[in-house]
């Protein structure tokens, strides 16, 4: 086999499959209020078209899928789609992206059919705070949600803090002790400007050095860089001590960790996105519904790989990002 390689050098090893773009929360960075317009179901790819370019995907060398929305949750038959893909054989590591408001009742049933672990956003611990980001978000569930995770066996948990000056960064050292009372991860993530949403999101901005500067003050001498290193995702990772807790930062615009990308999106709609901060993308539902077989398919993945760009443009002309939605690629 040979593998995904752009035209960068990097390999894709990665996969991050927006299965809807519905949410039942309307995180205010990620979606305007009102006057969302939702893809028609129909033109979403099926579960079964989305197994088999997931497979192709694998037999490229793809060993890394990550379920994201809009809410994966949310999305009728998303079990019976897990235990598809968990009978993939090159799939080492399935995932999924969710604010957990669901997860309660499902974290069990999911991990049996092979979700192995799961990232929560969790942006506050104030009821009060949450439900402004969140828009009516319910805190008490989504903290069932991740205890019913951890309960599971999923593993690590890891819990995504979208950091805000001025509406939760109050909050970055109690999020800590609440990740680290529990065993989970906890990245802290800076805003970044994915569609309108995200744009006014950056109002807000609070670079990665001063997140880190207040988990040190927190944290002293305990916190040291990570000794697994980076891993394939975007946080840079750090440790309390030799314990098992890892803490990250995700800085997208203050030092981007573009130069190891190592992942596509694919859309409900079947587009393949090259990079999160840039527009290209390629349909692959054309070649689905038009008949063709797995080494065609595969040619048009290669294809559209060499169209990989180097780096996102997050800190150029932020009219070209406004036309996404971050709910639509799945962050
Ligand atoms: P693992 O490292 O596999 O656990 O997952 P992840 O961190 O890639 O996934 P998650 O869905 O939890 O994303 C965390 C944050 O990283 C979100 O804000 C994503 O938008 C962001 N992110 C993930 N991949 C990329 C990327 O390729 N580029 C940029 N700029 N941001 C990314
Ligand atoms: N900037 C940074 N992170 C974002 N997310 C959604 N929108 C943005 C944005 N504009 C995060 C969510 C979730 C993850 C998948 O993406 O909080 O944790
Ligand atoms: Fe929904 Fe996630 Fe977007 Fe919040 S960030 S509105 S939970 S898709």
């Amino acid at each position: 086999m040979t593998r995904l390689v752009d035209p960068f050098q990097r390999t894709i090893r990665y996969l991050r499959v927006s299965v809807t773009d519905r949410c039942n929360y309307r995180c205010f960075y990620c979606m305007p209020s009102q006057g969302m317009e939702w893809e028609e179901r129909s033109e979403f790819l099926t579960f079964e078209e989305m197994t088999r370019v997931i497979r192709l995907f694998t037999e490229l060398g793809v060993d890394k899928v990550r379920l994201t929305g809009g809410e994966p949750l949310v999305r009728r038959g998303i079990l019976d789609f897990v235990e598809q893909l968990s009978a993939l054989p090159g799939l080492k590591d399935l995932s999924m992206s969710t604010n957990a408001h669901l997860l309660a009742d499902k974290a069990e049933a999911l991990h049996a059919a092979g979700v192995g672990r799961v990232n929560i956003s969790l942006d506050s611990l104030k009821p009060g705070v949450f439900r402004q980001i969140t828009r009516n978000g319910d805190l008490e569930a989504v903290l069932e949600g991740i205890d019913a995770a951890l309960a599971a066996g999923m593993e690590p948990v890891k819990l995504n803090m979208v950091v805000m000056r001025g509406l939760n960064d109050g909050e970055i050292e109690a999020m800590l002790d609440y990740a680290h009372a529990r065993g989970a991860d906890l990245r802290y993530i800076e805003t970044m400007p994915v569609g309108e949403a995200g744009i006014g999101g950056t109002d807000y901005f609070m670079p990665a050095v001063e997140i880190l500067a207040r988990l040190k003050q927190h944290m002293g001498e305990e916190l040291v860089p990570a000794k697994g290193g980076k891993g394939a995702g975007p946080a840079r990772y750090y440790q309390i001590g030799e314990g098992p807790v890892r803490v990250g930062v995700i800085s997208a615009l203050s030092r981007h960790f573009c130069d190891d990308c190592n992942r596509v999106r694919l859309t409900a709609k079947g587009d393949l996105v090259l990079c999160l901060g840039q527009e290209d993308r390629v349909s692959l539902r054309d070649g689905l519904r038009s008949g063709l077989d797995d080494d065609a398919m595969k040619a048009v993945i290669r294809a559209a790989i060499d169209r990989k760009p180097r780096s996102h443009e997050f800190n150029d002309d932020t009219s070209k990002v406004a036309l996404r939605h971050m709910s639509s690629l799945g962050g």
